[in-house]
């Protein structure tokens, strides 16, 4: 069966959202592995509870270069068997960019979540970037990640209205109910081998 590592750097809701519709809605992938680059990382405990093989990989004082950071990724989760050939990347909430490098020793094998409709705000604080530019819509992007930031092949996107009296916090909270709804299900696809790459666009089927 296919093998999911997870990448995390923070709370983990998203990854508590995927590895839970993985049992509920039987997706065929098995949750081999989360790692976080921060040891205090509360998504950890949830990994845990929910008897996920979890390390911690810290990226804060780590004295190699990005790459060589990388590559202690990659041995981890190819010691899971989250290989190039049978491994499914998930990205939530890890707050570090990817080396060129991995990206392409998995090809269309690392997926991210991004709480704006891309390629609309880009890289930090999206929601805030939203609420700032007075847009009326704003959402999340599951996608492919490509060597360039927040750029891959879009799988599925949610729109969420923002509302006048929105704040950063407000719009994040309606975002990440949708972020919660779209991961797992861009999981589902890529499991069932759904997702057909056709230059930059990501067709379903
Ligand atoms: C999520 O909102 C995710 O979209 C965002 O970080 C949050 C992580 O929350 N990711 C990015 O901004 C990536 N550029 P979580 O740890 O509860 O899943």
């Amino acid at each position: 069966m296919l093998n999911l590592g997870i990448l995390i750097s923070g709370r983990g809701s998203n990854m508590e959202s995927i590895l839970k519709s993985i049992k509920k809605k039987k997706i065929p992938i098995n949750p081999a592995i989360v790692i976080s680059n921060k040891p205090n990382a509360g998504g950890l405990k949830i990994a845990k509870k929910l008897g996920i093989h979890i390390e911690v990989i810290e990226s804060k004082g780590f004295k190699g270069s990005r790459w060589q950071y990388d590559k202690k990724v990659i041995a981890v989760l190819t010691k899971h068997g989250v290989t190039p050939r049978n491994g499914l990347v998930c990205l939530a909430g890890f707050m570090r960019i990817i080396n060129p490098e991995f990206v392409k020793k998995y090809k269309n094998r690392i997926i991210n979540i991004h709480p704006a409709l891309l390629p609309a705000f880009p890289g930090l604080d999206s929601q805030k970037q939203a609420i700032e530019y007075g847009t009326k819509y704003s959402g999340c992007t599951v996608h492919f990640v490509d060597t360039k930031m927040d750029l891959g092949p879009i799988i599925i996107q949610a729109v969420v209205k923002v509302k006048e009296n929105d704040t950063a916090d407000s719009l994040s909270k309606r975002i990440l109910k949708e972020e919660h709804r779209i991961y797992p299900e861009a999981v589902n696809l890529f499991a069932r081998k759904k997702i057909r790459i056709s230059g930059r666009r990501a067709i379903i089927s």
